[in-house]
């Protein structure tokens, strides 16, 4: 991985070379998505290759004639970096930076430094860190030495011989070990922390969707907080949890998470679980599309499938479509046909917050359910005050008949109580 100055990096040239087998998405949509990603790194896309045909062969990934027209392509438009938008081996990458004397990475490298950029808690440094050394571990003979010379220094320089390319393989490895031990030592503080936080018993719900479907804005919009929202992807890395007050008075903790994108590479899913972890602990999970992305389809089925994968499936979830500012009629129209049950709101406008008060009201709550409780167990209808939404109680000689909206914990809890008449 290479180490560049922030500052300089900013203005970074880059050619974006993409290919047109990307079944899901569409050729504008691929590169849209990875010249997003790119400015987010705060690099500068000047030029993009679609490439179309060509034969995969070892050396660059394609033929070498097809490597030298991206190179002088690369020359032509005053890039100092190439970047791929699939992914490419240790040795291509290699191979392209000696034919191209430019820096060359893949999507991957691009994604793991935005997060790196954006890690704010000691775990996301770690697990962040982590992934950064083992993306790097095979890649470490990509020296910038020869770059770093030409342009005065500014690439890091890794590497210098066989040497040094051992005791860095050697200290990688050890700093890998390091930091897996402490993560399993932060993760310990967190799940006390989420134990104590259920023992409170106030439920929760995750904020999850696709990057840059507003998360943030709407945590900030409901909540007041100080959330990071940028124009950027991966505004948000660590989740960041608010208490929200429903209108009932009920409260509700909201948890931010990091947007996911499509493809996500898997070493990355795997070093961001934690983060994401905390969705499959929520009471409920709010997944928020941006409404007014043509794709929406693929952020939805994208969530659910990595909602899958970290076991989340299983928690109420309440679809959030949000950006209604930016619909045209036929759209407002439409999509609540396409996401049943779903709500339209605006982050931004504030439109459409009262209907999905209620619905997220709904969600934490459950149905209403009543129970009998013995007439020596005040201390339950006190928590059912104090927990659940109470509509009905009726002291009777043979106990306490309630009728309460209670989250799943609670009525978990209550089981063996349920009256049905
Ligand atoms: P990540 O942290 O990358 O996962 O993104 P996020 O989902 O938290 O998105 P964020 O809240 O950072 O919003 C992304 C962009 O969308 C920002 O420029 C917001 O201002 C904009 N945005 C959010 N909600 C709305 C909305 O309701 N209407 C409009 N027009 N823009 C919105």
């Amino acid at each position: 991985m290479m180490d560049v100055d922030k500052e300089q990096e900013r203005s970074l040239p880059v050619l974006l070379v993409s290919r047109t087998e990307n079944r899901v998405l569409s050729d504008r949509e691929v590169v849209a998505e990875i010249s997003g990603l790119v400015t987010t790194a705060g690099m500068q896309p000047v030029d993009t290759v679609v490439l179309r045909r060509f034969d995969p062969a070892p050396k660059f990934g394609m033929g070498t004639g097809k490597a030298e027209e991206i190179m002088h392509v690369a020359e032509s438009c005053g890039a100092e970096a190439i970047v791929f938008e699939f992914e490419i081996t240790p040795t291509q990458q290699r191979n392209w930076e000696t034919l191209t004397g430019l820096t060359c990475f893949d999507r991957q490298e691009v994604i793991i430094r935005i997060f790196a950029d954006r890690a704010m808690t000691r775990e996301a440094v770690l697990q962040i860190e982590l992934a950064r050394l083992k993306y790097s571990l095979p890649r470490l003979a990509h020296t910038y030495s020869a770059l770093s010379r030409q342009r005065g220094g500014r690439y890091g320089t890794r590497g210098g011989g066989e040497t040094q390319l051992e005791l860095d393989r050697r200290s990688i490895l050890k700093k890998i070990t390091r930091i897996q031990g402490e993560l399993k030592e932060v993760r310990k503080d967190r799940s006390t922390q989420r134990k104590q936080r259920e023992r409170v018993s106030v439920p929760s719900c995750a904020i999850v969707g696709y990057t840059n479907a507003g998360k943030s804005t709407l945590l900030n919009a409901l909540t007041g907080a100080a959330v990071l929202a940028e124009d950027k992807l991966f505004a948000t890395l660590d989740p960041t949890t608010r208490r929200y007050d429903l209108p009932s008075g009920r409260k509700v903790l909201l948890t931010d998470t990091v947007g996911f994108v499509h493809d996500l590479p898997h070493t990355l899913i795997d070093a961001f679980r934690s983060t994401l972890e905390e969705a499959s602990f929520a009471t409920g999970v709010l997944i928020i599309l941006d409404a007014s992305d043509s794709n929406i389809q693929l952020q939805y089925d994208t969530s659910l499938a990595v909602l899958e994968e970290i076991g989340a499936r299983s928690r109420p979830e309440l679809i959030v479509l949000n950006k209604a500012d930016l619909l045209d009629e036929h759209t407002r129209a439409r999509l609540p046909v396409e996401f049943p049950g779903s709500v339209l709101i605006s982050a931004r406008t504030g439109e459409g917050f009262d209907a999905f008060a209620q619905l997220l009201e709904a969600l934490v709550s459950g149905s209403e359910q009543d129970y009998l409780l013995p007439l020596d167990r005040g201390d339950l209808v006190a928590r059912l005050h104090r927990e659940g939404t109470v509509s009905k109680v009726d002291y009777r000689d043979d106990g306490i008949l309630i009728r309460a909206g209670t989250d799943g914990r609670i009525a978990a809890l209550l089981r063996e109580y349920e009256y049905h008449a």
